[in-house]
């Protein structure tokens, strides 16, 4: 016979029995770009006229091909192995085959995005140093306290184009106390800079890495949208020691299809692999089979898709090229993007009159920029500089991509009226960020 316990009674005794003490918890926020996006949206709800400058996600959707291929394997439902189908595993080996010399499907791993794969890397370890150029991506730093490492900050600069220096980094190396591992990750074309390394800058930066026995995590997620297709890889300059993660998330426009792929360094050791292997069959244990199935089909498929890419890469450069010399008008200090569609403005030119209207920190200038004109973008701290920096993050995305696409394929001319047209919004918020600021 089964006894109902009514509601009350059981609320109360699940009341009286658990309960989470908050210091027992770890601390970790909810990621900014998420929150900011959140902000946004709800602003929005309110009727008010925003323009969203916060979160990175791709304006362009998946080609027609990679949606197709993605339905005909709807009925997939097996689970696949832990590092991923072999096909799967197969094509992506062929189509990174230019990143370094030697790259096989044993060298590579599928995982639900990324993300999962960077942290997993960094979670092989019992415990490291991990460097991370300032500024970065918001979830490397978080990703390596949760696993107990200790975080290093390498500082960049805006004359340096936010990059890290050969100097810089031999600096951190041997100042190092600990005989911890250490981890460095780099991720170029870069969020939140839209920089990217230069082959020589690359190759220096491998030597002082193989000097001190750096793992490099190189985060290449926007290689395909580099602005001039001139993406180089530092595992040629280093395979042995530089773990390689990518995926469909941004060129191919599937964030939220979760399809991250990860290659191991030349000659990884088994120990590596199996440890890897471990930790993703104890947490997410493989990717969702229709999304391995389309993943493959895609990567068999490059040629068919260049013409794709190609056109992403030319409105994304025609589209920072507009915002960057609007903004250079302004005064505002900033780098034209090599990839991705991110940038980074440095406001400090406007620091003295900010300043004098009670604006001492990025992040009082964003919420300003928010409620005054609708300009929603990432401040400074976010990314591991200290509040008093003027610097921000926009993603220039708040746009129809698809639609720029099928356009520019039909032989449109990629001039600033096209940009008009077709991004009124990114324009529009990028002018109403510049009359905040010459009006001050
Ligand atoms: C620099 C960088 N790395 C990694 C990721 C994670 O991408 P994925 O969707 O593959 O997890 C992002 C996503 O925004 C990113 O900007």
């Amino acid at each position: 016979m089964i006894v109902m316990i009514p509601f009350e009674v059981y609320n109360k005794v699940i009341m009286t029995t658990f309960q989470i003490n908050d210091t027992d918890l770890r601390e970790i926020s909810h990621s900014e770009t998420l929150l900011i996006n959140e902000a946004q949206d709800k602003l929005h709800d309110s009727n008010h006229r925003i323009y969203k400058f916060g979160f990175g996600q791709s304006p362009f959707s998946p080609p027609e091909m990679a949606i197709k291929s993605l339905k005909q394997h709807a009925s997939e439902h097996d689970y696949l192995p832990v590092a991923g189908h072999k096909a799967c595993r197969e094509a992506v080996a062929k189509a990174h085959s230019g990143y370094r010399e030697c790259i096989s499907s044993d060298d590579v791993v599928i995982a639900p995005g990324s993300k999962m794969i960077i942290y997993a890397v960094m979670a092989c370890y019992k415990n490291a140093t991990v460097f991370l150029p300032q500024p970065s991506w918001v979830s490397y730093a978080p990703q390596a306290k949760l696993l107990n490492h200790n975080v290093q900050l390498i500082p960049t600069n805006f004359d340096a184009e936010w990059k890290i220096s050969p100097e810089t980094l031999e600096n951190v190396s041997q100042n190092i106390e600990t005989n911890s591992p250490l981890i460095l990750v780099l991720n170029y074309p870069g969020n939140p800079t839209g920089m990217t390394y230069t082959s020589d800058e690359l190759k220096h930066i491998a030597d002082v890495a193989r000097k001190y026995n750096i793992l490099i995590i190189s985060d290449e997620i926007y290689a395909w949208l580099n602005h001039d297709n001139q993406h180089v890889s530092i595992a040629q300059f280093y395979p042995e020691g530089t773990f390689i993660t990518t995926g469909l998330s941004k060129w191919c426009g599937a964030g939220g299809w979760r399809f991250g792929t990860g290659i191991f360094p030349l000659n990884a050791s088994k120990e590596f692999k199996i440890t890897y292997n471990g930790i993703a069959s104890e947490t997410y244990s493989t990717t969702a089979a229709p999304v391995q199935f389309a993943a493959r089909d895609i990567y068999n498929n490059m040629d068919q898709l260049l013409p794709f890419i190609d056109a992403q890469r030319k409105i994304l450069k025609g589209l920072s090229q507009l915002i960057v010399n609007e903004l250079k008008e302004a005064n505002v200090k900033i780098h034209a993007p090599n990839g991705g569609f991110y940038i980074f403005p440095d406001f400090s030119n406007y620091k003295t009159k900010l300043l004098n209207k009670g604006i001492d920190t990025a992040e009082k200038l964003c919420v300003e920029l928010l409620n005054k004109k609708g300009v929603a973008m990432l401040p400074a701290s976010a990314f591991g500089f200290d509040e008093t920096h003027f610097y921000s993050r926009m993603c220039y995305v708040d746009f129809n991509g698809t639609l720029a696409i099928s356009e520019y394929q039909n032989g449109a001319e990629l001039n600033h009226e096209f940009f008009e047209t077709h991004a009124p919004s990114v324009l529009g918020g990028i002018r109403a960020l510049c009359d905040y600021l010459t009006a001050l």
